[in-house]
């Protein structure tokens, strides 16, 4: 051997070796790092994160720390862990997410701090469930409008057609009735570029823009096209809160005028990128479980009455009693939640026997956790009747549910969510009877951030019922 490379290899050894060391001593969980500084685990890790963390989880226990890129990842995988990650004070969710957010929508540091607790705190108030009945109407109204153009019959990738169904109808709720058109942009351009947006959101969030070309080009778009937007938001803002558009609510809570179309953006995003795959989840789901779906449409004809009106209006009173349908979004959610949520360790964390250090990035899975039979036996069926025990009336989900996060970090926008997806799911099978063409796809293995996307093609065939 080339004394050079003897020499390279006893460093790399020597490395790792006073990094256990140095581990052990301070009583850290166990950390994979891998063969090659710096980069450490993070090539085995990428091929497939979601197995990797379950692989890690059998090997090495509930908490462990996988060292990628420079960095410390430390995972919880059970209820102790999930309660430190979502009640600790000493981990921090701004910290976390901070350089994400600025990769993603280009705002600075402190523009983010300055702003995010007030725009969380407006976002919750607005979108809380006191003021849904404000936006059930026009949600409906919209949905109604979007499914005329799916004709009378079709057969289409399930994924396009709730996509084509939920994100004009969400983005004139948020922004304002084609805001987008009075703007002079073409939706269907917009709709392209943000679906590139989304499609590489998880990787470019994480990388620097020269390496994600077509992803910030459409980021690029899209800003250009929230200048106008937000600009018209704000000529156009009226002085009573309740006929406000969520857009100007942000605009007028941010500090920084000058940051409204990055905010823009980021809201657009929020919205879309969960809401969407969960109601095609759930409708996967409904539609692959002949029970499940025979039990929906039993539920949708008491209340909505037997199909073939032409125009059907839901109510907030009409969403309490469409119960079992909030039940099968709740265990669409469940099954196919984010692969990770994260905070950013301040000071050492105490958890079973071991300390986790300052500067570790915290991540909790809820994708694993809501694979516990302790809190939900036979985890890996979709049973919405496990959803029985929650009290729903009083917004309580089950414990160990996370896939809207924990504690004082909870999605604002989750009972919107809900709302807005009960109500497509109520409305498309109301109007079409649906068949799927193809299994029930599995979840893509290569995604930690945000709600599952599916392998394979999901295809449905529908026909307008009579
Ligand atoms: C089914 C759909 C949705 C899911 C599964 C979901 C899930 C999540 C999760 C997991 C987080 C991070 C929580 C944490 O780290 O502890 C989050 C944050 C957030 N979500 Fe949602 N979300 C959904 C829909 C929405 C909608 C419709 C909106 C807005 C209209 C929204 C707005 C936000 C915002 C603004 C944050 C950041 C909160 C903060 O600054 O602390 N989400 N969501």
């Amino acid at each position: 051997m080339d004394i050079a490379v003897a020499a390279l290899l006893a460093a790399v050894l020597g490395w790792l070796g006073v990094r256990w060391l140095l581990a052990r001593s301070r009583n850290e969980p166990p950390c994979i790092s891998g063969w090659i500084p710096w980069v450490g685990a993070a090539l085995q890790f990428g091929k497939a994160p979601l197995e990797f963390i379950e692989q890690a989880r059998l090997q090495y226990g509930p908490v462990f720390t996988v060292y990628m890129l420079g960095k410390r990842y430390t995972f919880v995988t059970e209820e102790e862990g999930c309660q430190v990650f979502c009640t600790s004070k000493d981990a921090d969710f701004e910290q976390a997410v901070q350089q994400s957010v600025e990769h993603a929508v280009s705002v600075p540091a402190e523009i983010f701090y300055k702003n995010r607790f007030k725009l969380y705190m407006m976002l919750k108030g607005r979108l809380s469930t006191s003021n849904l009945h404000l936006l059930v109407g026009s949600i409906c109204a919209e949905f109604q409008e979007n499914m005329r153009d799916l004709g009378a019959e079709g057969a289409e990738s399930l994924y396009d057609t709730v996509r084509q169904i939920m994100f004009p109808a969400v983005a004139n709720i948020m922004f304002g009735k084609n805001i987008f058109l009075e703007t002079e942009n073409n939706l269907k351009e917009l709709q392209e570029h943000f679906q590139n947006y989304d499609d590489d959101f998880e990787y470019a969030t994480q990388m620097p823009g020269y390496f994600m070309k077509k992803w910030s080009k459409s980021k690029k778009w899209l800003l250009k096209v929230f200048e106008d937007v937000v600009a018209y938001a704000d000529r156009t803002n009226p002085p009573d809160g309740d006929s406000k558009t969520v857009l100007q609510h942000v605009l007028d809570t941010l500090t920084a005028k000058r940051f409204g179309a990055n905010y823009g953006l980021l809201l657009l995003w929020a919205a879309q990128a969960n809401a969407i795959p969960v109601s095609f989840w759930t409708l996967a789901f409904i539609l692959s479980h002949p029970s499940v779906y025979k039990n929906v449409m039993q539920e949708v004809e008491s209340v909505l009455g037997k199909a073939g009106k032409e125009k059907v209006e839901v109510s907030n009173e009409d969403l309490k009693k469409l119960q079992f349908i909030k039940w099968c979004i709740l265990e669409s959610a469940r099954l196919r939640a984010p692969g990770a949520i994260t905070k950013k360790v301040m000071k050492p964390i105490k958890l079973h026997n071991f300390v986790i250090p300052a500067g570790d990035i915290l991540m909790l899975s809820p994708y694993w956790i809501h694979r516990n039979p302790k809190c939900f036996p036979e985890p890996e069926i979709f049973k919405p009747d496990r959803w029985k025990e929650t009290n729903l009336e009083k917004n309580a989900f089950l414990d160990g549910f996370v896939a809207f996060g924990g504690g004082s970090h909870q999605c604002p926008g989750r009972w919107f969510a809900i709302m807005e997806i009960q109500v497509l799911i109520a409305l498309f099978l109301y109007k079409y009877e649906c068949t799927l063409m193809d299994p029930l796809p599995k979840e893509s293995p290569l995604h930690l951030t945000g709600t599952q996307q599916p392998e394979g093609p999901c295809r449905i065939q529908y026909k307008r019922r009579a």
